[in-house]
């Protein structure tokens, strides 16, 4: 950790709880590395507590941004003053700029980490049809942003329907040249395979679609991290598709969060 001096820039993260977050280190490393006098410290605030804290930010001059995470992601974008085009089209924030007239600007980066993570592996989703599991909050970001990425086809499958198709009635009238469809749990025809759901957080889940359908000509990719491969990943290699794991979602993120908290061009 470098000295902290009278003219050291302060970001945040806002969690509750908070003990289990690792992006300050991911954040504090990078500016670090870069040469930045900018730290990242927790803030442990409740729900209740929310509105108060995000208020006090318009003030305080020294302050850059705060990253927003569980259970705050879909109560902050009511306390911003502008959302970026992604955060109102999800309905979610995951990260806030104090632009400099004291106004807060939120913006949604868990899809852009997780399209910037398959591109550093040198998998593009420009022109590839993709098959999606889940419609909570992770998977809504990662739709909107491989819309944006622009995929062919995205076929958007969930536990409770009702929510897929709200997720497609939200995207379809922006991507008009994208053909969105509602999916089962099966995966097969599809380039690119995605797990957004939580299901394989704990050994005991169910899978999260039919893995007995998947083809070696297929990319599946994770945004679970712990445990690094969930079941069906593994099962995915056993059928010889390329794999992408959870982790280079989060760690795209973190730079794509820090340039947006530190006003970079989006
Ligand atoms: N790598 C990263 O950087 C990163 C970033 C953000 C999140 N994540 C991970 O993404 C996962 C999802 O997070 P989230 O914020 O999107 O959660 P969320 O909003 O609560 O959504 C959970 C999703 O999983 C589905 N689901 C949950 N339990 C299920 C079950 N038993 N059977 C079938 N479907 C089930 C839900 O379906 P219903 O709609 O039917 O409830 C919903 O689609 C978490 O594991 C989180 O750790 C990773």
């Amino acid at each position: 950790m470098h000295e902290i001096t009278g003219s050291t820039r302060i970001m945040a993260i806002l969690a509750d709880p908070i003990h289990h977050v690792k992006t300050p280190q991911g954040i504090n490393r990078l500016m670090r590395e870069r040469g930045i006098d900018a730290v990242m410290v927790p803030w442990h605030v409740a729900p209740e507590g929310l509105a108060e804290a995000l208020q006090a930010l318009r003030g305080m001059r020294n302050f850059d941004g705060c990253i927003v995470t569980v259970p705050h992601k879909t109560a902050v974008p009511g306390l911003c003053d502008e959302l970026t085009p992604g955060a109102a089209r999800i309905g979610a924030v995951n990260v806030v700029r104090r632009l400099p007239d004291g106004r807060l600007r939120g913006g949604m980066l868990d899809g852009n980490g997780f399209v910037a993570g398959l591109r550093r592996e040198g998998i593009e989703p420009r022109g590839r049809s993709a098959y999606l599991a889940g419609a909570g909050g992770a998977a809504s970001a990662i739709a909107f942003a491989l819309a944006q990425a622009g995929v062919s086809r995205l076929t958007i499958a969930n536990r409770t329907p009702a929510k897929a198709q709200q997720l497609i009635d939200r995207l379809a009238p922006d991507f008009p040249a994208i053909a969105f469809m509602q999916g089962t749990d099966d995966p097969s025809g599809h380039d690119l395979v995605v797990n957004a759901t939580s299901l394989g957080l704990n050994e005991a889940d169910a899978l999260p679609l039919d893995v007995s359908r998947l083809t070696a000509d297929q990319t599946a990719a994770e945004i679970i991290m712990q445990p690094v491969e969930t079941r069906w990943l593994a099962a995915a290699r056993e059928k010889g598709c390329r794999l992408q794991h959870g982790a280079p979602m989060l760690a795209c993120q973190i730079e794509l969060m820090a340039a947006f908290m530190r006003g970079e061009p989006e």
